[in-house]
């Protein structure tokens, strides 16, 4: 039997008033890659935001439900404490401008006191933007500006920097959609390999059909705020059973 890292139930999320979730349910299998689809405007981005507690910065949210990792559920945690079990990354790489590479992913296992001494920080940094598949463009740059990096390289510095807290989950928000397709695929590696060699789960937001059946197991397809179908990736590219799933691989939603 599949185990979760990740349950939501029932989940309702209201911004400014409007019902913007409607209840979703959904389980995410640990050690693969969920990749999480719909029309824009269907609450993908609300979805993760609601798992990772970042609703709870905008005082227009109301959450109802729940969203459980390992089976404990976020509510009951310090949301700290959540976002050193889930990461996250956006769709616009977001380098801190005024840190070095080095500091840029530093800083987490710095904040969490995660390293003993500069040799087990070098150690994290390292394997932070080895898995982000980064390092050889970095590794004789390290004390310089993120920004003198291109798009790509920067939001491989994100997903590094994401990493050095050594998350068990990971959230995407079409982190590929800024990014030339060189980077796209580079980016898709490094989230394959990380769960094959990390056991690491990751929930996948994209748009392109043919991302989401190449790096993932499972498609969650999300509209209007709802569930309406699930299942291994081909089946549900392939083969969808709902009409709007259909309409949507179609490139008809
Ligand atoms: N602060 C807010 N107040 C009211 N409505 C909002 C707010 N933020 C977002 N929305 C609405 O919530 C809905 C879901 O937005 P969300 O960003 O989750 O969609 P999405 O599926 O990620 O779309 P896209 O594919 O375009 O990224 C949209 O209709 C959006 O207009
Ligand atoms: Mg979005």
């Amino acid at each position: 039997m599949a185990t979760y890292a990740l349950e939501v139930r029932d989940l309702h999320v209201w911004l400014s008033g409007k019902e913007i979730l409607r209840g979703v349910t959904v389980r995410f299998p640990e050690a693969a890659v969920t990749a999480v689809m719909g029309p824009s405007g269907t609450g993908k981005s609300t979805l993760l935001r609601a798992i990772n507690r970042l609703l709870d910065l905008n005082p227009e949210a109301r959450v109802e439900g729940d969203v459980r990792v390992y089976g404990r559920s976020v509510y009951e945690m310090e949301p700290y404490e959540v976002r050193r079990i889930v990461a996250m990354v956006f769709q616009e790489p977001n380098p801190f401008p005024h840190l070095s590479i080095y500091d840029n992913v530093a800083i987490g296992p710095r904040l969490h006191g995660l390293a003993r001494t500069k040799r087990e920080l070098d150690e994290i940094v390292r394997w932070a933007l080895e898995k982000a598949m980064l390092w050889d463009e970095v590794k004789d740059r390290l004390d310089s500006s993120p920004m003198k990096l291109s798009g790509g390289q920067r939001q491989r510095l994100s997903l590094a920097r994401a990493l050095a807290l050594k998350p068990r989950i990971l959230l995407l928000d079409e982190p590929t959609a800024n990014v030339d397709p060189v980077n796209a695929v580079k980016i898709e590696e490094a989230i394959r390999g990380l769960v094959r060699e990390e056991g690491l789960t990751a929930v996948f937001v994209t748009h392109m059909p043919s991302q989401a059946v190449r790096v993932s197991e499972y498609i969650v397809f999300l509209y209007g705020g709802r569930v309406v179908e699930q299942g291994p990736s081909r089946e549900v590219a392939l083969n969808p059973r709902n009409p709007l799933t259909e309409k949507f691989f179609r490139g008809e939603l």
